[in-house]
């Protein structure tokens, strides 16, 4: 019964976590109470007895997610939610969105630990400050599947079971090759810089500004500031940018999001996106492709945020005690404007 009232409560946290942020939209906040009130009913036919709950094969996973910031993280919250919905008869999924703050992301899987679900997993918004909370998942033997981002190299490996990931490194240089080639070898550049601290923006930073130090010794970057992975803040920095540079060349822009906001600053600024000032995102986003056969951004380094399948698959061996590799790496491409069509385009799946 204890255990049945502390998975209660942990629901009802993971769902006030989901259901009090002011961004949340009425499709993911119903799937999470959709996915929350289905694992209720479960814990209210819960057995009593930890034989009787062994009974109990269903896979039961937590996942605390960082928040709405962009397209792609509602694609990949999509991606999961839909899987789960559509594998009920195996996967139990309770879902916490953490609103971007790390600590919410912390409360959310010390419930999934109270509730002694059989995995979690976590995007990190940020790459440190997990130590404790990771150590509280290994006393309670549960892995620790991380998703899209990793944690800070020094936190030790050991600290999670695998990570499921695109290589953020391999994408800033991927964009700066690409950046290369749109300027001839020669210009200036500025940089929108995702979250603060969150390894998507170190490693693609670290992957661009290294390669171009290294390679391009004509290009030069003017300035690089953090638009935090949303469109608002890419559009409001590249205002800034514009105002305060009248040549700028080109804009590297961490992700997708960034980037079309980037493109609505631009245009208000009376140039032309995509010409005027060459645009590299990150993602692969729907709307990123569009701009792209637009001709208002140049290239898009994909990062897909299809990760369900391998998330649960993942999940399950963890649950049947296999070994899996530690880094679970995604498959990307460069989408450069000789390779979008309306086709291209039509076929993409968020
Ligand atoms: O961690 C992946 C990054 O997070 C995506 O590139 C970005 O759009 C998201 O917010």
């Amino acid at each position: 019964m204890k255990k049945t009232l502390a998975m209660l409560t942990g629901l009802a946290m993971a769902f006030s976590l989901t259901a009090c942020g002011g961004s949340t939209t009425a499709a993911t906040t119903a799937a999470a109470a959709e996915t929350t009130a289905a694992a209720q009913t479960e814990a209210e036919k819960a057995p009593e007895t930890e034989a009787e709950k062994s009974g109990n094969d269903k896979l039961v996973v937590g996942f605390a997610q960082i928040g709405q910031e962009s397209g792609w993280r509602d694609a990949e919250t999509n991606d999961v939610q839909w899987y789960a919905a559509r594998n009920t008869d195996t996967i139990e999924l309770t879902f916490a969105d953490a609103q971007q703050k790390q600590e919410n992301q912390i409360k959310a899987i010390r419930n999934f630990i109270e509730m002694g679900v059989d995995v979690i997993v976590f995007p990190p918004v940020v790459e440190t400050g997990w130590e404790a909370v990771l150590t509280e998942c290994q006393e309670a033997g549960i892995p620790v599947i991380l998703v899209d981002r990793g944690i800070d190299a020094s936190a030790g490996d050991d600290l999670y079971t695998t990570m499921i990931a695109s290589d953020h490194v391999w994408a800033g240089e991927q964009a700066a090759i690409v950046m290369n080639d749109l300027l001839g070898g020669k210009g200036k550049v500025v940089e929108l810089e995702g979250t603060v601290g969150a390894s998507a923006a170190v490693q693609r930073k670290k992957g661009f500004d290294e390669y171009i130090a290294a390679n391009c010794p004509d290009i030069e970057i003017l300035d690089s500031q953090t638009g935090d992975f949303t469109r608002s803040m890419g559009k409001e920095v590249m205002e800034s940018f514009l105002k305060t540079y009248d040549d700028i060349d080109a804009v590297f822009c961490h992700n997708d999001d960034m980037a079309l906001g980037a493109i609505e600053a631009i245009k208000e600024a009376g140039k032309k996106p995509g010409e005027d000032i060459k645009i590299i995102g990150v993602d692969g986003v729907k709307g990123a492709f569009e701009a792209i056969l637009a001709g208002e951004m140049n290239c898009t380094v994909e990062c897909t945020p299809i990760l369900a399948e391998q998330i649960f698959e993942t999940a399950a061996k963890l649950k049947n005690g296999e070994t899996v590799d530690k880094w679970i790496m995604s498959a990307d491409g460069v989408y450069t404007s000789d390779k979008v069509t309306q086709e291209v385009v039509d076929g993409r799946q968020y």
